[in-house]
């Protein structure tokens, strides 16, 4: 397109200078016939593309109304403290409380002693003590006040403009360079390395080979940008995965892959093999995403380059297209720069582009924390430049949005028909602000029919907690359950979800989700609806006949779960259960009497099988409560990163059938 254009102009340069200008005015008239087609039709086209696009562009509203309630001017939360954004009693007292009616006080724990699961009610006790000391503080002022000062004093030297290590030092650091404040827009990173030799490797999930086949020589490395400021229990997201792999590819060639990994999910892999991106690709900041390379090492490169010198000398061709070999080779240095662009990072080797990967959602520059290298690779030096001069690693300002627009609607008086509890942690304040900004302003949701609350405990870090109490007070859709979080006693926040639902509101049905589930909540009206009237019900992606995992990372010990198989329990990303079951399980935990287990969706099953042996409970299976990601015509969709959530609403008020958002 780009040179057909170019060769056009060429030929006009040579006519004379009035013909010239007739051809330009017919072009002129042409193009802009084609850009007042075309911008429509691209309008058009834009939902069914890809899906970054309804990001930047204001969504054309022709079906907001049956989702989203408008913005009433009369609205009564609009009239109450206009001038500033601290609560006033008066808008407190709209709300319940923000902290949990859960009992919690500590001799709960206390005269539970079987052996069997007193260690759970051990840490409980201890999380709960520390929490409510936390609480205390950050009620008098205490913790405010430490902050500010702490702040003032750690300000002026936090955040370096660059960082050098140097191969023994970053060895000596783990492999890991810490970026205090995180990257921006020009920062850049230059890694200096020598590959390994390839040695024979056996680990089967990095060489697919099975058991008695010959080992297969491998030779890579894997550079990493990571959010390290992340919940605890959860490895780092993995904001950037550059993964060179020189030998022991199953494709049996050189390649580069990239990809990132959000929750412990991995997205899809950008693999480049060794063939320049296609014409038709889009480019990131104009640069392929993919640059050539020879891909069998027979020497043609001496040849290729003759021949362009060649070219290059009797003036036939101006194209500077060279075929370079595959940039890394084995104990051979190198030199790679990866900078942060406006669409997406650069990869420079020995000075020549290699790859760019565009941004993708939820992963901000700003979260990059860390660098790491690991793999067969001798690092000689790191230097990190142009970093962000303040400190953005906690500014929950820039994800909280503070307008009233956000602000949880009044608690209506009477009964309602479902109260949505959304687990969540303190410092996921770009979370909460999305599921805000996304399908919290469903029209049931903004008018009172339903109600959802975020489901918080205490953080560790005591600024964190400062912040999380301001928005709970400014928002008022933030339960606070005061203990110290602890991935662990997450089932607490079940029980507190329940007590919420059955006492603070009184709700027909009670539903659980996470923070980065999507909820599409005509669905769950519906079903709620198809089964309202059959008594108890348990709506979700129900598990049967699942087994404890008795090895590994996330390994159940038998004396935390003696039995062999789970009960039916549905999958904890979403589902609803009626109220009495709700009652059932809060009435057992006030009496002291409730088994807690450290899964709260098993816990969950647990507690319905035992109500299901003294009252009839009817288990409703869907798979569009998805576990894993999103599927068309979902229900709720998990571990969407906050800027899927306002895509997938984006998507929902376009269109009304539910599509996901699998950013690439
Ligand atoms: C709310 O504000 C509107 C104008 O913004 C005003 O007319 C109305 O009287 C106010 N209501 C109350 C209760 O203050
Ligand atoms: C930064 O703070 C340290 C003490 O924390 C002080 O010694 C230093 O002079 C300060 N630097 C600047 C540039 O203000
Ligand atoms: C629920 O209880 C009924 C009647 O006791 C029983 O037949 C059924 O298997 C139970 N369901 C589950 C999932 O335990």
């Amino acid at each position: 397109m780009k040179r057909g254009k170019l060769e056009k102009v060429d030929m006009i340069v040579s006519f004379t200078r009035q013909r010239s200008i007739q051809i330009l005015l017919i072009i002129g008239v042409l193009y802009l016939l084609l850009v007042s087609l075309e911008i429509p039709l691209v309008f058009r086209a834009g939902s069914s593309v890809v899906s970054q696009d309804s990001l930047s562009r204001p969504s054309p509203l022709e079906s907001e109304e049956d989702l989203e309630e408008r913005e009433a001017p009369s609205r009564p939360l609009e009239n109450i403290s206009r001038n500033s954004l601290q609560p006033t009693p008066s808008r407190l007292n709209q709300f319940n409380k923000i902290i949990s009616g859960l009992a919690l006080e500590t001799e709960a724990f206390e005269s539970r002693s079987e052996d069997a699961i007193s260690e759970f009610y051990r840490s409980a006790k201890i999380a709960s003590e520390v929490g409510k000391k936390f609480w205390d503080e950050l009620e008098s002022g205490k913790s405010q006040h430490l902050e500010k000062k702490k702040a003032e004093k750690g300000s002026n030297s936090s955040c370096p403009h660059s960082i050098s290590l140097s191969g023994n030092d970053f060895l000596a650091h783990g492999g890991v360079m810490m970026l205090p404040c995180g990257l921006t827009l020009g920062s850049h990173i230059t890694l200096v390395g020598k590959p390994r030799v390839a040695q024979p490797e056996s680990d089967p999930q990095i060489t697919m080979v099975k058991n008695g086949e010959e080992s297969v020589m491998v030779s890579q490395f894997i550079m990493e940008l990571q959010g390290l400021n992340t919940v605890e229990g959860e490895d780092p997201p993995r904001i950037l995965h550059f993964n060179p792999r020189l030998k022991g590819d199953w494709s049996g060639k050189p390649v580069i892959e990239l990809n990132t990994c959000y929750r412990m999910q991995w997205g899809s892999a950008h693999r480049c093999e060794g063939w320049k991106s296609k014409a038709n690709e889009d480019t990131v900041d104009g640069q392929v995403k993919c640059e050539k390379w020879i891909r069998d090492d027979e020497g043609n490169s001496e040849r290729s380059k003759a021949t362009w010198w060649l070219n290059r000398l009797i003036g036939r061709t101006k194209r500077m297209d060279i075929d370079w070999p595959y940039p890394f080779a084995e104990d051979k240095l190198f030199v790679l720069t990866l900078s942060a662009g406006f669409e997406g990072y650069h990869v420079n080797v020995d000075g020549k582009h290699i790859v760019s990967f565009p941004y993708r959602t939820g992963f901000a520059l700003e979260d990059a924390t860390g660098l790491s290298v690991i793999g067969d690779i001798d690092v000689q030096s790191v230097l990190a430049a142009s970093l962000p001069q303040s400190h953005p690693s906690f500014a929950p300002q820039q994800h909280l949005e503070m307008s009233r627009r956000w602000q949880a609607p009044p608690l209506p008086d009477g009964e309602i028909d479902l109260f949505i509890g959304i687990l969540s942690a303190g410092n996921h304040f770009a979370e909460r602000m999305a599921v805000r900004k996304s399908w919290m302003r469903h029209k049931l949701i903004r008018s009172s029919k339903i109600v959802a609350r975020f489901f918080v405990a205490l953080h560790a870090r005591k600024e964190v907690n400062v912040e999380l109490k301001k928005e709970a007070e400014f928002f008022g859709d933030i339960v606070i359950v005061p203990y110290m979080d602890n991935y662990d006693l997450v089932v607490l926040k079940t029980v507190a979800i329940c007590e919420h639902g059955v006492h603070a509101v009184s709700a027909k049905y009670i539903m659980k989700c996470d923070d980065d589930t999507f909820v599409k909540v005509d669905s769950i009206m519906n079903e709620i609806k198809s089964v309202s009237g059959t008594g108890s019900v348990y709506i979700g992606n129900i598990n049967y006949y699942h087994k404890p995992l008795r090895y590994g990372k996330w390994a159940v010990t038998y004396e935390e779960w003696p039995e062999e198989d789970y009960p039916p329990y549905a999958n904890g990303p979403g589902y609803i259960v009626s109220s009495d079951i709700a009652q059932f399980v809060i009435s057992n935990f006030e009496r002291r009497k409730l088994r807690l287990f450290k899964m709260e969706d098993v816990s969950m099953g647990m507690w319905v099988e035992q109500f299901n042996s003294s009252k009839a409970v009817k288990y409703v299976h869907s798979f569009k409560y998805c576990q894993f990601g999103c599927i068309e015509e979902y229900s709720t969709a998990h571990y969407q990163s906050p800027r899927q959530m306002i895509c997938l609403w984006n998507k929902l008020l376009r269109q009304a059938k539910p599509e996901c958002c699998n950013m690439r």
